[in-house]
């Protein structure tokens, strides 16, 4: 296939982690930004190279050029962006969270495959060296079988500098959807099962604003295990985006924050593990969308993946306000695994 023709919209902050990894890559290349803001749009065009620039993203969606297209702005947007690219002939990669409800997912879900166009959720930790290397690991079953996954995304809010969409749950913002969205993705994709359930406590501690910054959930699986996902934006502090995997026959840990390690816990001894990081934060996640488009082949991190992961963050925020353990819907329909010998109180396995 000839060069990729992409179109970005929506340039806050991390459109610049898209342009930096389309410049890795030599079969895709950006053509059009949109944004409602001129001043971004040239700053976008002469610092990238980009030759054309449309305010808002209708007029971008009518340029023939464009293959496909990175939607890249407030979540109450993903939805109604997505579909419109779709309609429009291109294949889409769209910010994460991927939707403000199951009905809005599905919609995209059916826009893309109508239209015949790839839909890919952007879902980083997929495609981070670090993770990928502890997928590696796990997935080598030199650790036996999994037990349990505690994952952690906590961080400074930066209220002050917090945009207000991010501020209002309405609108998609909050920690939970924000960043905890990372870690149910990371938790789901280490677990490699569907969730079957949830309990979660979920509120507002440490801001004023309607939309969380606290947020601890248990998430059972179809195998049988649980894992713990901490989301949370605290006041002070520097980032905790610990992930902790432990097997029967050892564990595996990412720690550090800014400055991340990854290490396998056996025998007593932790071991430091090397692990490569990409040319751009973002750039197997570009050559994985590139490559699904190219070969017609599902991308990772596909919208049911998506779908899921948000079902998830869904059931858990009703769970904070019910007090409940929430059945997910898609969990019910499926047949439950357990791992290893059932867990009685008659025999003392707990
Ligand atoms: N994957 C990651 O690690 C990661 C990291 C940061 C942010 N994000 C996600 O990226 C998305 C964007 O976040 P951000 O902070 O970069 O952006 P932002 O919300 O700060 O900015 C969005 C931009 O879109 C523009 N815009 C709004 N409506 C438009 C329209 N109809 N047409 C054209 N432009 C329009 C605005 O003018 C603004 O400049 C969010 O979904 C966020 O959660 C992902």
């Amino acid at each position: 296939m000839s060069t990729l023709k992409v179109g970005i919209i929506g340039l806050g902050g991390i459109a610049r982690s898209h342009c930096d990894a389309i410049a890795t890559l030599d079969n895709v290349e950006v053509v059009a930004v949109a944004d409602l803001f001129e001043e971004k749009r040239s700053q976008y065009m002469e610092e990238y190279g980009i030759p054309r620039g449309y305010p808002t993203h209708t007029e971008l969606l009518k340029d023939d050029e464009i293959d496909a297209v990175a939607v890249v702005l407030g979540h109450q947007l993903h939805h109604r962006l997505t579909v419109d690219a779709c309609n429009a002939g291109k294949h889409v990669l769209v910010e994460k969270p991927m939707a403000l409800s199951l009905e809005q997912c599905d919609a995209m879900i059916d826009a893309a495959a109508s239209n015949n166009v790839k839909l890919m959720v952007g879902h980083t930790p997929h495609f981070s060296g670090i993770l990928l290397k502890m997928k590696e690991i796990l997935d080598s079953g030199r650790l036996g079988p999994l037990m349990t996954i505690v994952c952690y995304s906590c961080k400074n809010w930066t209220y002050a500098n917090r945009a207000p969409q991010y501020r209002s749950r309405f609108h998609g913002g909050g920690m939970w959807l924000t960043n905890g969205v990372h870690v149910v993705d990371r938790l789901t994709w280490l677990m490699a099962s569907q969730a079957v359930s949830v309990s979660a406590s979920i509120g507002t501690r440490a801001h004023y604003q309607a939309a969380d910054d606290t947020a601890t959930a248990l998430i059972r699986y179809k195998n049988g295990l649980a894992g713990v996902a901490v989301s949370i934006a605290y006041a002070d502090g520097p980032p905790i985006m610990d992930t902790q995997v432990i097997c029967v026959n050892g564990t595996v840990r990412i720690g550090g924050g800014r400055q991340p390690f990854l290490q396998v816990g056996q025998g007593d001894e932790w071991q430091d593990i090397p692990y490569d990081d990409p040319p751009a934060v973002m750039h197997y996640e570009w050559k994985s969308f590139v490559e699904s488009i190219e070969q017609d082949i599902e991308p990772p991190a596909s919208g049911e993946w998506s779908r899921h992961i948000m079902e998830i963050l869904f059931a858990a925020e009703s769970s904070a306000i019910s007090g409940q353990d929430v059945v997910l819907e898609s969990g019910l329909s499926w047949t439950h695994q357990r791992a290893g010998v059932p867990v009685t109180r008659d025999h003392g396995w707990i």
